[in-house]
């Protein structure tokens, strides 16, 4: 048999880790998680660290440019911290880390500010509609929100960013400023891209039928992950519906499609299989579906699912210790390879 040193084993695990892809996402500690949140994002996250060398990170400073209170920000980061961890997201997989433990973030964000400009800072949308929606607040950092995100990605040379469509042009100017680095000063970055499994993100409505779930807006049309059994039941018998189809194999209307969709994630097979047939027709009937016992096992399905989640996520706030020591563990992991980073960036400007 084939007998390896603990030198070895080590060695073989590292040049594991480094020949894997570099995966990297951001999530602004603003507000509370939804689903929404947990089918675009934590899910995929979830799946992403066993095949990929993930960073996820919470993003507290770019959430500094509404001048959040220090306090309430602080707990935000802990909640993002304790959900993501009961979703799933793995700390001795990932490196989950939070932003402000990673200076070198800071660092890479100065010089890249050096090669970004106001003209083209000032023509992105998100810019545009902050200086609409907050005129008394248009400071710097809002500004340069791209070029920190530019930062955050490239500090890890991360090729791969699992990201909404929202953030693609956010991603075009990570790749402009990578390009443009390069080209002045030799390769030091790759150029990122945004990524996902499968073509399309499951997308999850509100339960109003209007817009998309949302971490602070609609709060009665969103599932939130801390939401308690009560609450999600009577969210979800208050979802829109309608009188029913009259018609066999009607189209479902968006409201109804998206509880529809929400089953589908959160309900067995059968159970989806059986109200779509009442939808249609069934051995009771054609169009025989009662919205009221569909939502009702809808709602059942949701508690269960949700449980486990806020229960754990709210153990681990519970647990100053066991927080500090996960987000110890990921500032070290990232700083470790923030620092290989930073060191080729000052060589490649400083000399
Ligand atoms: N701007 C992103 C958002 O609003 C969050 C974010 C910050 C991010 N830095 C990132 C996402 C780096 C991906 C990569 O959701």
């Amino acid at each position: 048999m084939l007998a390896l040193s603990n030198l070895q084993i080590v060695q073989l695990l590292y040049s594991q880790t480094m020949s894997k892809e570099v995966v990297l996402s951001g999530i602004r500690p603003t507000g509370f998680l939804h689903l929404g949140n947990y089918f675009g994002a934590m899910r995929n996250y979830v799946r992403m660290q066993d095949d990929y060398n993930c960073f996820f990170f919470v993003a507290n400073w770019h959430s500094l440019t509404t001048h959040p209170d220090t306090k309430e920000l602080k707990t935000a980061v802990n909640r993002v911290v304790a959900e993501n961890v009961a979703c799933g997201v793995d700390p001795e997989k990932a490196a989950f880390y939070v932003q402000s433990d990673v200076p070198e973030i800071a660092e890479l964000y100065l010089y890249l500010n050096m090669l970004s400009y106001k003209g083209e800072l000032e023509k992105t949308t998100t810019f545009k509609d902050k200086v609409r929606s907050q005129p008394d607040n248009v400071n710097a950092g809002l500004l340069t929100y791209p070029v920190l995100q530019a930062a955050d990605i490239l500090i890890h040379r991360a090729v791969k960013v699992p990201v909404g469509k929202d953030q693609e042009q956010n991603m075009e100017m990570a790749r402009n400023f990578a390009q443009r680095f390069n080209h002045r000063y030799g390769d030091v970055f790759p150029e990122p891209y945004a990524f996902n499994y499968g073509e399309n993100l499951v997308k999850i409505m509100g339960l109003d039928g209007d817009g998309k779930m949302s971490k602070s807006e609609n709060q009665n049309a969103t599932l939130y992950l801390a939401d308690d059994d009560y609450t999600i039941r009577k969210k979800i018998m208050k979802a829109k519906t309608d009188q029913g189809p009259v018609e066999l194999n009607s189209i479902k209307p968006d409201y109804i499609e998206n509880l529809f969709t929400l089953m589908k994630l959160v309900s067995s097979n059968d159970t989806v299989a059986k109200f779509n047939d009442d939808f249609n027709n069934s051995s009771s009937g054609n169009c025989v579906i009662r919205y009221g016992d569909f939502k009702k096992q809808l709602a059942e399905d949701m508690v269960a699912f949700i449980k486990p989640i806020r229960e754990r996520a709210a153990d681990l706030q519970s647990n100053k210790e066991e927080l500090e020591k996960i987000i110890k563990q990921g500032a070290d992991k990232a700083r470790a390879s923030a620092s290989e980073t930073i060191k080729l960036v000052r060589k490649a400007v400083l000399g």
